[in-house]
């Protein structure tokens, strides 16, 4: 016998087999059984996940031959002949290679005729995003004034190419990728009835490479139980999929907290010669970062992050993410991937990450990140971490227990704190009398004080508006043009 895909082989052929969409068969259910059937729909939505499978079935409901329902017979004649693509009353045409003005007046013509063998003739517009304008405007006005027992479905995986003027006369169904556990599901049904072993282990991970489409999802465990010589088993979907062993994985994550950065490098660079896939890799990677920072938020702890790690996660996710999808464009995947490694080498600063995410213009409380600087520590983060110290709360200290002098003074001059000590920018007419209480004073503040002129303060503010140009310039990897000093 000759070998059937299980795509082809296991086509739903009613409602119940259908998975995922169910908002989508529930309204097409309910609409058959109340005798509301639309003249036009817009069935929108990825590749693979059902469109012309419900097209189908829709055609079935409304011409079994026991009658119109929710559920058709598929043994008369009509079924079978909708489901082998050969019933006289349905076409399927391809918008992709009859996108022209002559081919949608060959339609219109046909509208004319009654049904042949049922009630109702049915036209499967695929790929209906490509028809040309003059296609579309032909169109237009058979959906305006829908001929009687004619259904339009325009089927497309790219709604936003469709002119509002047809979608306004539609009803739009937006079609779904299902979820990784529908899919599994649906790929233990098959093995199921294939009599073929597997284990629940390489199902998830052949659906969760699947990415959602079902047809990719039946190709691949095809290619699985070939490649598997008759069982789908982990280590084989492991070989076949290029997966790296979940080991690795969690090691990779354990550099990453540990801000290892070399490490890393050299880690994606020994995956890629051993001829692992990276996209696969990266893939992996970035879904258990995904899963640590759920487990994080909802418990204290993940397998290898804390929730102290919760917005670092947020930020490595994103990096991540936005990581594979560049990958996709770059001519070398790696390329992308090392940027991004590269990238959470700034991660521990999340004071100022979330400055930049929140518009922030105040660059000059950004500290520059210079390449010169020491990698970051696990300490240095957590310092970097700590809350400022508060300032205001220490002056009112001083001047309940030194006094309002004092306080004056300091309350005058800017402090800073920095990572060693406060630095006390002080006028030149109060320096000497902030020096001379500097013993006082100290013990107040939690780390050594400085106490300097406030002329030097103005020096160093322009060395910090030099910062700030390079730090604009590094964010938005712009070119110095001009620079006027004050
Ligand atoms: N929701 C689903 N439930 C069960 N099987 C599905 C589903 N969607 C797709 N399939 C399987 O994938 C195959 C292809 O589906 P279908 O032709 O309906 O996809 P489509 O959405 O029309 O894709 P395309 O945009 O490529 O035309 C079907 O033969 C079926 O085996
Ligand atoms: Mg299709
Ligand atoms: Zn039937």
């Amino acid at each position: 016998m000759a070998y059937i895909a299980f795509s082809r082989k296991y086509r739903p052929k009613d409602f119940s087999q259908v998975i995922g969409q169910e908002a989508i068969v529930k309204t097409l259910k309910n609409a058959i059984e109340l005798g509301r059937v639309s003249h036009a729909y817009i069935f929108a939505g990825p590749r693979g996940v059902g469109k012309t499978t419900i097209s189908r079935i829709l055609a079935k409901c409304l011409n079994c031959k026991e009658g119109i329902s929710s559920a058709p017979c598929n043994r008369c004649e009509n079924c079978t002949e909708i489901d082998r693509g050969s019933f006289p009353d349905m076409k399927e045409i391809d918008a992709a290679s009859n996108r022209g003005i002559d081919d949608i007046r060959a339609l219109k013509e046909n509208i004319n005729y009654a049904p042949i063998k049922g009630n109702y003739k049915i036209y499967i517009i695929d790929e209906s995003h490509m028809l040309t304008k003059e296609a579309f405007n032909a169109l237009l006005k058979t959906l305006e004034e829908p001929p009687q027992n004619n259904i339009f479905i325009l089927a497309t995986t790219e709604l936003h190419k469709i002119p509002d003027t047809i979608k306004s006369r539609c009803q739009i169904f937006l079609f779904k990728p299902p979820t990784v556990s529908q899919i599994k599901e649906y790929m233990k049904n098959i093995l199921e009835k294939e009599n073929i072993p597997y284990d629940e282990k390489a199902l998830e991970l052949l659906a969760q490479s699947s990415e959602g489409g079902v047809r990719d999802s039946a190709s691949l465990l095809d290619q699985a139980v070939t490649y598997g010589k008759g069982s789908v088993t982990t280590k084989s979907v492991e070989q076949m999929l290029g997966i790296v062993p979940q080991n690795l994985v969690d090691r990779f994550l354990q550099r990453i907290k540990e801000n290892n950065i070399e490490k890393l490098i050299l880690g994606l660079e020994k995956l890629d010669k051993e001829g692992f896939d990276l996209n696969v890799f990266w893939k992996q990677v970035t879904d258990k970062l995904h899963r640590e920072l759920i487990k994080v938020s909802i418990e204290e702890k993940g397998d290898i992050f804390t929730k102290e790690d919760q917005k670092s996660l947020i930020y490595l996710v994103e990096i991540f993410n936005q990581a594979y999808s560049q990958a996709k464009n770059n001519f070398s995947p790696k390329n992308s991937y090392q940027l991004a490694l590269l990238k959470i080498k700034f991660i521990p600063n999340l004071k100022k990450i979330e400055k930049l995410l929140e518009g922030s213009t105040d660059l000059k409380q950004i500290k520059p990140s210079s390449s010169k600087s020491k990698d970051i520590t696990e300490e240095t983060y957590k310092e970097k971490r700590k809350p400022q110290t508060d300032i205001p709360y220490i002056l009112e200290k001083i001047r309940k227990e030194i006094g309002g002098i004092v306080f004056a003074t300091l309350e005058k001059s800017k402090i800073e704190e920095t990572d060693k000590n406060f630095v006390i920018y002080a006028d030149a007419s109060i320096i000497s009398f902030i020096k001379d209480k500097q013993s006082q004073i100290e013990k107040y503040f939690p780390k050594p004080i400085e106490i300097t002129e406030i002329k030097k303060e103005k020096r160093q503010k322009n060395r910090k508006r030099d910062e700030t140009v390079d730090k604009a310039l590094e964010l938005f990897q712009g070119k110095l043009i001009n620079y006027k000093e004050e």
